[in-house]
């Protein structure tokens, strides 16, 4: 098929190159030239796992990157819209980019003659297809949706670090569809997967992908209060999971507690749907509750390490990581990025490493932390080490050349049993 597909980032990208990979026609379209360039050069401008591969595959083959999305939308037969919907200040989402995408989208619609299938892949609260999306595409394009062109909505569950794992096998593909034409293409695109497709509604859709967002981070702002819990009678969260993991009803996934959830979903996907939630009159209690959790565990975090190694103004604490997970560059909404803001509000002299996020990190900090191109370098002198990221080499660190060998884990990389005994270690929740 000739597929287009509006906006380049995590989502875009990836949905890009995974339909090329699999032989479709595919031109990605995005706003930023650098980004556009670098596609076209097969240098993807995000990091993940076998996105270098497959671009170096089919750039130049079957996938390329435009500025122009009416052109992209006139020479293909389908159109995925995978824009960005960020949170707004109060938590709701902010549909602006999607909005506008969709006139854009609408405008080349009115020039087509074939029937044109608009795929939503953005994460929209359930309701926007059908009442924001649809009638801007209705009116730019003059034409009724599931008559003059088809609407669908196809939620994504890329995990940052596995895009490409998780795009060639997902789990579950969610279509919903505004209309049997719609359907029937879309079932044909993806019958290539070795996935079953569930076919829905369009907010069932949306639905669908706020309620798995909203579920898994809860678990984790479970774990992290069962955990502090845990530690406060001496318990080993970490034990506690492990049994409760064996039960086939909770799997021991995301039952890993810590200094909490960060990324550019489950925070951002939990806030809007409270903020929904409290616009329908129904008060969101286990929704706030799993945000209030996870934002007073970077804070508990620092309070362990205060507790640890005294008041931190003027210590040099080494930090551990900066993206809001192992295996991402990554900072959005990071608990690693929260806790370095906490260390400089104390004016604490912070040295950090991470080996994939510092340049992000830069964009923040600017020179008011050191940047360690080394975990040896960042520990060098250190009043105390904190582990904030779970990259796997952190699961190996050598303290021996730090000044004070205080170390607080947020992210249990390390081998307890076996620490050197002059480590003062502790975890945030064991
Ligand atoms: C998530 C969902 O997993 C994915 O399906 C959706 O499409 C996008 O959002 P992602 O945000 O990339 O993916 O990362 P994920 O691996 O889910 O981790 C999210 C956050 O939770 C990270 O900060 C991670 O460190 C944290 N986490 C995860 C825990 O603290 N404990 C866990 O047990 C698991």
């Amino acid at each position: 098929m000739n597929i287009s597909v509006v906006g380049s980032g995590y989502v875009g990208l990836i949905t890009a190159a995974g339909f090329a990979e699999k032989g479709h026609n595919v031109v990605c379209v995005d706003v930023v030239s650098s980004k556009v360039d670098s596609i076209n050069r097969g240098k993807p401008l995000i990091y993940e796992e076998g996105l270098d591969e497959i671009l170096r595959a089919v750039v130049g083959r079957n996938l390329s990157a435009s500025m122009d999305l009416h052109a992209a939308v006139l020479a293909s037969d389908i159109t995925f819209i995978c824009v960005g919907t960020p949170s707004r200040p109060n938590g709701s989402i902010e549909l602006k980019y999607i909005k506008e995408s969709a006139r854009q989208v609408g405008l080349a619609l009115g020039e087509k003659k074939g029937f044109h299938i608009v795929v939503v892949k953005s994460t929209v609260i359930p309701g926007t297809t059908d009442n924001v999306i649809k009638p801007i595409l209705e009116k730019a394009s003059g034409r009724k949706a599931g008559v003059g062109f088809g609407l669908a909505m196809n939620p994504e569950f890329l995990r940052e670090g596995f895009a490409v794992e998780d795009f060639r096998k997902p789990d579950r593909i969610i279509v919903g569809a505004s209309d049997s034409k719609s359907m029937g293409v879309l079932e044909r695109l993806y019958a290539g997967f070795p996935t079953g497709l569930l076919a829905t509604d369009l907010k069932t859709a949306e639905m669908i992908k706020y309620a798995s967002n909203a579920f898994l981070a809860t678990k984790i702002s479970f774990i992290n209060e069962v955990g502090n819990v845990c530690k406060s009678i001496g318990v080993d969260t970490y034990k506690v999971a492990e049994g409760m993991g064996l039960d086939k009803r909770i799997t021991p996934h995301f039952l890993r507690a810590g200094i909490g959830f960060g990324g550019s979903c489950f925070p951002k996907d939990v806030k809007s749907l409270v903020y929904r939630a409290k616009e329908l009159g129904i008060k969101p209690r286990i929704l706030k509750a799993v945000l209030d959790v996870n934002h007073t565990q970077p804070r508990r975090f620092i309070e362990l390490a205060r507790k640890k190694a005294g008041s931190l103004k003027g210590r040099r604490v080494a930090v551990l990581g900066l993206a809001f997970k192992g295996g991402t560059d990554d900072i959005r909404e990071s608990p690693a990025v929260a806790i370095v803001h906490e260390l400089l509000k104390e004016k604490a002299n912070v040295v950090a490493y991470d080996p994939k996020a510092a340049g992000n990190a830069r964009d923040v900090f600017g020179d008011r932390i050191v940047y360690a191109a080394s975990s040896a370098d960042c520990l060098r002198g250190a009043d105390i080490a904190l582990i904030v990221t779970e990259w796997e080499e952190f699961r190996k660190l050598d303290f021996s050349g730090m000044k004070r060998r205080i170390v607080v884990d947020g992210k249990r990389m390390l081998d307890i049993a076996n620490l050197a005994k002059d480590v003062d270690y502790e975890g945030i929740c064991w």
